[in-house]
């Protein structure tokens, strides 16, 4: 399909993910799903995954996600939004299955992805995660689900599934705990050889990050 043929409907598509995320203030906002988008492409292109699935399925990506929606119905509603744009049936298949699969939900929930676009976009999603960015983001969402900054007599825990969808979404660990028990993990999570380069660098920072908050929590000077 040429690109010509393709921009309705990710004109679309975006109109409706702006819709969906746009009073959004956990670090899951359109300017989230237009870098993840953006780095999806990339890795894509270096990977040679299919960009007309990677792009919808990036777009999509957090519409039925858990930490955002407890709507049960949103995969359907996502189906139908596709169905609407004229998307062919693999690619709704497609896509579905990969905004259904990418989401963290605890080292232990881990599993192998079934396709070459699910994997990039998972990486892309996670590569948000770490860095400048990523730092910035673990805390907007600790802090709107109530957790704390640091309280150094909880210690990082090793989740299962449903306890770490349970502390995440009731706020019940804290930001600093959040760099252990994920975002310290994923560079070695990464799918792609594309995204783990990237990973490498944005990794290297957040551990710069973390020993300066230490020191400075110490009053260490
Ligand atoms: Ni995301």
């Amino acid at each position: 399909m040429s690109i010509v043929e393709k921009q309705p409907i990710f004109y679309q598509v975006e109109n409706y993910v702006r819709n969906f995320c746009s009073d959004d203030a956990t670090g899951h906002d359109w300017y989230h799903i237009d870098r993840v988008r953006r780095t999806a492409l990339f890795i894509a292109q270096k990977e040679g995954a299919d960009f007309y699935v990677v792009e919808l399925a990036a777009l999509l990506h957090d519409v039925n996600d858990w930490k955002l929606t407890d709507d049960k119905k949103m995969p359907e509603k996502t189906k139908s939004i596709l169905e609407r744009y004229n998307a062919d049936v693999g690619t709704i298949d497609h896509v579905l299955y990969i905004i259904g699969s990418i989401s963290f939900k605890g080292i232990k929930s881990e599993r192998e992805l079934e396709t070459l676009e699910a994997k990039v976009v998972q990486d892309a999603d996670r590569l948000d995660a770490l860095g400048a960015v990523g730092i910035a983001r673990c805390f907007a969402y600790g802090g709107s689900k109530g957790s704390r900054i640091h309280v150094p007599e909880i210690r990082p825990k090793n989740f299962d599934e449903k306890s770490y969808v349970d502390a995440a979404k009731k706020g019940t660990g804290t930001s600093i705990n959040h760099f252990h028990e994920k975002l310290l993990l994923l560079k070695e999570l990464m799918n792609t050889e594309t995204a783990r380069q990237i990973a490498a660098e944005r990794h290297d920072f957040m551990e710069r990050f973390l020993e300066q908050f230490y020191r400075e929590w110490e009053a260490e000077f």
